[in-house]
């Protein structure tokens, strides 16, 4: 599917790997101008070597687990592409292990980065999507929607995400949609190298996150940036509030 976004001004947090790089890719594809957010600036000045299309990136580089450094990121991608027509917010952490594992420290980072963060980006960015009439897609997660043992603190940000996504949906209607996308595995980093590889048999390991799909396989992120692509553009005008999984079939029953 060929989406024309020309000249559309996005912004990707976590946008110099994984979900998020893949998405900055397919904007790019688009005719799309994209500011890349990373944590700091020599990833996104890395991400922007690698992906080689200069005149059409800005760096944005920042930390969002504070609501200090969600203005920031927003507010110098909005001066730097003179606007915002889309927000897509990736950035995010994801780690394994029972409830004991998880202190006061612990909860605070997975919170505050995936969904605080998330947050404090949309209420930063609000004002520009409504002039814009623009659009928001936030990555939640297959374990927004069902939950999932050793993920309790993940399961429960994500859960945050996807309802917050549909109660900014009702409040910033007819102006501004907000969707999140619900994946399940994608191989990035967050799977692959802080997942699979730290397994003692990581092949065992991608075996059985293989298995959780119906589908039989992990997603790429290009699988999931096409579904961010579609909910960015004018043929989802008619869709907001929506949380739409591409997970291979995990939370279909
Ligand atoms: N990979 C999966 O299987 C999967 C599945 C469902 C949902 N998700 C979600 O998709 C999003 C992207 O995940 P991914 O797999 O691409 O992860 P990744 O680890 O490959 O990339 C995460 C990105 O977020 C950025 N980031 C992390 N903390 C940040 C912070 N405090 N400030 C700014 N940037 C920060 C990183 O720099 C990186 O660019 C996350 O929200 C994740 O929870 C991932």
């Amino acid at each position: 599917m060929q989406v024309d976004l020309k000249d559309k001004r996005v912004l990707v947090t976590g946008g110099t790997r994984g979900i998020g790089r893949g998405a900055v890719e397919a904007f790019l594809d688009s005719g799309a101008l994209v500011a890349i957010n990373g944590r700091t600036t020599e990833s996104t000045a890395k991400a922007i070597a690698e992906l080689g299309n200069a005149e059409r990136l800005i760096s944005a580089p920042g930390d969002v687990a504070t609501a200090a450094g969600c203005e920031a990121i927003v507010n110098n991608a909005i001066k730097d592409l003179g606007g915002l027509d889309i927000l897509v917010n990736s950035a995010g952490v994801a780690r394994l292990g029972p409830i004991e594992d998880f202190d006061e420290a612990a909860w605070d980072q997975m919170l505050n980065i995936n969904l605080r963060g998330t947050f404090f980006c949309i209420r930063a960015a609000l004002s520009a999507l409504r002039e814009s009439n623009g659009n928001i897609i936030n990555l939640a997660s297959d374990v927004g929607l069902i939950g999932a043992s050793d993920l309790v603190v993940y399961c429960a940000s994500k859960g945050g995400v996807v309802n917050m996504t549909r109660a900014m949906a009702l409040e910033f209607a007819p102006e501004v949609r907000v969707n999140c996308v619900c994946p399940g595995y994608v191989d990035t980093d967050m799977v692959r190298r802080d997942g699979i590889e730290r397994a003692s048999d990581p092949a065992a390991e991608e075996q059985s996150l293989v298995d959780e799909a119906p589908l039989k396989r992990i997603a790429t992120p290009a699988e999931i940036a096409s579904a961010i692509v579609y909910l960015a553009a004018d043929d989802a005008r008619f869709v907001t509030g929506a949380a739409f999984q591409i997970d291979g079939g995990t939370t279909a029953g």
